[in-house]
């Protein structure tokens, strides 16, 4: 136990992953049972049903992309903003016909979306063919909520039990051989005012720092060379930890692992930034230049509103440390736009920070009120329209500052990990170690490897190029 955080083996008690693949191998439509599972939302979530598919792996699961063929459909939700939880609604109801059609099919639905009580009752007033419902803090108890639901013919619903436990040791199924998500903590303690994250994954837990460095260590070994860090604010890892740790200790670790690969991280939050970091980052022989750190608003009146425990200045003082020790560093973030009561002039000060700053791009989203959190409680009085109106000024002024950092890149030559084909063109396409897109011509078995590239041409924000 560590400042009220357990930690625990996960284990399947009874041993229900045995039963339910007894229970599968005669009720699967097909020669092996298929699931098909869906996921909304964030990497944390990605992460989460690379989980859940190794639990079905376990119990002898196929996996299938398209739900008409699977005896097993999983929505893996995410609640961040009002249009991501439209689109699981829309789809869940179109998902009516195929149980209709092959009344053996288990729907369910979990993630982020299924910790919020008005989301619950509304599906079990409202979809009375959705089966097995859990929320995120119910994941290690997978196996036996499924078995039941297969078993009992009763609708299953399992969320809200923050047990404040880290689990470890859930089999997990990666998606990718080469590139591959590995979450260092859960949770998240900031509760930012318009943020639901807090109230759906509950309390901050860091994972031990062995138990993190081990899994880097067999993710290396198994190949992968692009390792990116999970965590809702990575710079405060380890504080729940009985051994004083901290992010950038756990990142000078992990470094030290032979091997050639690439790390990544985020989500970093502005406010625990630490000029040690960078120094780690900058000294590091593995750690990417790209730094993801979103500031939200260039305004410090909205900031403070935000409850985001920092302010323009000391934004830009971390900005500017981190450019000037960190040769190549691209730079990205995410912004608010709309926060209720912003005004006009206070969205210039966001418009005039991408501008001081010149990200290498922006994730930007129109504010959504989200029920339960303090700023969907505060007077907003200015209308979707004003606010998808300088939604798109903002966008407009980002445009050029994109296409100067691809610009720049012309004529020199970077290292890239090769990720897949545009098939269209027939081009290998890339990541730099700053995570910008390069398309170049070249054989497929580079698929997964490192290789040279000089760009030649920057077009629409995707580089151009050729191996040297
Ligand atoms: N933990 C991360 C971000 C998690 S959510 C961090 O603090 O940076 C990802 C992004 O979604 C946030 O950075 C924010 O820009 C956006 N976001 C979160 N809640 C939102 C809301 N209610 N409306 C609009 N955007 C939101
Ligand atoms: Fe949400 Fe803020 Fe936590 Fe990020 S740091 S997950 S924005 S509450
Ligand atoms: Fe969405 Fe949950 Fe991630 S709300 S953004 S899936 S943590």
């Amino acid at each position: 136990m560590a400042n009220n955080i357990t930690y625990k083996e996960f284990s399947d008690e009874k041993n229900y992953t045995a039963l339910a693949s007894e229970v599968m191998s005669v009720r699967a439509r097909g020669e092996v049972p298929l699931a098909c599972i869906r996921t909304y939302g964030c990497q944390q979530n990605v992460a989460d049903s690379e989980k859940i598919k190794g639990m079905l792996s376990d119990m002898g699961f196929g996996f299938t992309e398209n739900a008409e063929d699977a005896d097993f459909i999983l929505f893996n939700t995410c609640a961040v903003r009002e249009h991501a939880e439209d689109r699981v609604f829309g789809n869940v109801g179109a998902l009516k016909n195929i149980k209709r059609k092959y009344p053996s099919v288990l729907i369910g639905l979990c993630g982020c979306m299924m910790e919020q009580k008005h989301v619950t009752e509304r599906l079990y007033k409202s979809f009375p063919f959705v089966g097995l419902v859990f929320g995120t803090h119910s994941l290690h108890k997978f196996p036996e909520l499924f078995y039941n639901s297969i078993t009992s013919g009763k609708r299953i619903y399992e969320t809200g039990v923050d047990d404040k436990t880290v689990y470890e040791g859930i089999p997990t199924r990666r998606d990718g051989t080469f590139k591959g998500w590995l979450p260092i903590m859960y949770g998240c303690n900031n509760f930012c005012t318009y943020c639901i994250v807090p109230h759906t994954r509950g309390r901050e837990r860091s994972r031990k720092l062995e138990d993190v460095v081990s899994e880097a260590k067999e993710m290396i070994e198994a190949g992968y060379k692009d390792i990116t860090l999970l965590g809702q604010n990575v710079n405060s890892y380890g504080k729940n930890l009985e051994e004083k740790v901290t992010f950038a200790q756990l990142l000078s670790e992990i470094d030290k692992i032979e091997g050639d690969y690439w790390i990544r991280f985020m989500t970093s939050h502005p406010k625990d930034c630490s000029k040690e970091l960078i120094d780690v980052i900058a000294r590091s022989k593995h750690v990417s230049s790209h730094l993801h750190l979103p500031f939200q608003s260039g305004n410090d009146r909205v900031l403070k509103a935000m409850n985001r425990s920092y302010n323009r200045e000391k934004y830009l003082d971390i900005v500017n440390y981190a450019k000037e020790k960190i040769p190549d560093l691209s730079l990205t973030t995410d912004i608010i736009v709309g926060f209720p009561g912003e005004t006009y002039e206070e969205f210039l000060d966001t418009v005039s920070l991408i501008k001081e700053v010149e990200f290498a791009s922006l994730f930007t989203f129109i504010y959504s009120p989200r029920e339960g959190t303090p700023a969907a409680k505060m007077p907003d009085p200015y209308t979707h329209e004003e606010k998808t109106k300088w939604f798109a000024e903002l966008l407009k002024a980002q445009e050029p500052i994109s296409a100067k950092h691809c610009a720049k890149m012309v004529g020199k030559i970077y290292r890239v990990l090769v990720d897949g084909k545009n098939d269209k063109e027939d081009l290998l396409t890339a990541r730099t170690s700053g995570n910008i897109i390069v398309e170049f011509p070249g054989d497929e078995s580079l698929i997964g490897q490192f290789a040279n590239v000089k760009i030649t041409e920057s077009k629409n924000w995707i580089l151009r190029g050729e191996l040297v």
